[in-house]
């Protein structure tokens, strides 16, 4: 009987020493040393066939050939790990890493938080009143009676448990009709309430400032929305006047656009205030040359004030002969879109991560 067992090693080992990964070098194994296929099995399974001289020659030859074989597997297989494990080390660590998104503020929460600095470092505290608000201090305390006119400067959302409470007064006394009248809730129209608020509980001298989330009944467009914030001044004193709220509010967009603010009061109608003022200040894109930001006019309108009326100190409960002060009121979004060039107020509230990252 003749066997090249020189051939079948060779072959075997030059295979086993190019293999490229411990999946074909198994695949090898199963073709020499399989258990009832392998190349070499089947001869050592023929061992027995063999005539004795046979048996004697090739005998110890396979066994020490398949040990061979078992050996080059198992070094191969070690150096196939130590490879593999020696190109994880060798993961290039100056190569940039993946980017980790970090979120960040809001727009209106950085603008709103530079505001409340601003006038913390001129001296103003920070107060905050309810957002669901009573018709009593958000209309009736501010000098807006019942049926007068100027509450349709403020479309409002009426909480209907109250709709409900009125409607059923027919059954009620007239004392309990007039508790539930003056309780009537509604979401604040604006942030002066807290005017009144505040005074009820503090005495001048003080100045203020009320951020805070607004409502209107409203159909929404680029510059409304039926929701948004804002932020009210109220300084009070003895002889607080209308340059000091000037020499204020120019210091104040001084800081918030970081230059030089030309400042115009024009005469304008809040029942709260007399005299009343709208705020502009010079465009501070185009210097007042007139762009769209400003459409073509030159200047911003960017707040209502004016001096606190009587009719308000008294439903504070002050002698109004015995203090002045002047009250202000500005649209934090207003202030972001001029600040920041925004062009629809609606994307502020999208939701929507393209905008919202350009901050
Ligand atoms: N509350 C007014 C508004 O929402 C703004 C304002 C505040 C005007 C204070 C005068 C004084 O329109």
């Amino acid at each position: 009987m003749r066997i090249d067992l020189e051939k079948l090693k060779k072959e075997a080992l030059g295979l086993i020493s190019g293999v490229k990964d411990a999946k074909a070098l198994e695949d090898l194994r199963i073709k020499y040393l399989g258990r009832t296929n392998g190349e070499l099995t089947k001869l050592m399974k023929s061992l027995p066939k063999m005539s004795l001289a046979d048996r004697r020659k090739f005998g110890p030859l396979l066994n020490s050939l398949k040990r061979e074989l078992e050996a080059a597997l198992e070094n191969k297989l070690a150096a196939l790990k130590a490879q593999s494990s020696k190109l994880k080390a060798s993961i290039d660590i100056t190569m940039p890493g993946k980017k980790v998104s970090l979120g960040h503020l809001h727009p209106l929460t950085m603008v709103e938080k530079e505001i409340r600095e601003i006038f913390t470092a001129l001296n103003f505290s920070i107060v905050e009143g309810p957002e669901v608000e009573s018709e009593y201090y958000n209309f009736d305390a501010l000098n807006i009676p019942k049926d007068h006119p100027a509450r349709e400067m403020w479309d409002t959302f009426w909480l209907r448990q109250n709709e409900q409470l009125t409607n059923n007064k027919k059954q009620l006394t007239k004392s309990e009709k007039l508790k539930v009248n003056s309780s009537k809730l509604l979401l604040r129209t604006h942030t002066s309430p807290v005017q009144i608020r505040y005074m009820e509980t503090h005495q001048p001298p003080f100045q203020i400032i009320v951020p805070g989330r607004v409502f209107r009944y409203e159909a929404t467009d680029v510059s409304h929305e039926t929701n948004f914030h804002q932020v009210e001044g109220l300084m009070v004193g003895k002889d607080i006047n209308l340059a000091n709220f000037k020499f204020v509010i120019g210091e104040f967009f001084k800081r918030l656009f970081k230059k030089n603010v030309v400042i115009r009061l024009r005469p304008s109608y809040f029942p709260f205030v007399e005299p009343g003022l709208e705020v502009d200040v010079k465009c501070v894109r185009c210097g007042g040359k007139g762009c769209g930001l400003c459409k073509e006019s030159g200047w911003l309108e960017v707040m209502g004030a004016g001096m606190v009326h009587p009719k308000v100190f008294e439903a504070a409960g002050y002698n109004p002969r015995d203090f002045r002060g002047f009250a202000f009121g500005l649209g934090l979004e207003r202030i972001a879109m001029i600040k920041y060039n925004i062009p629809d107020i609606r994307l502020f509230y999208s939701g929507d991560l393209r905008f919202i990252k350009q901050f």
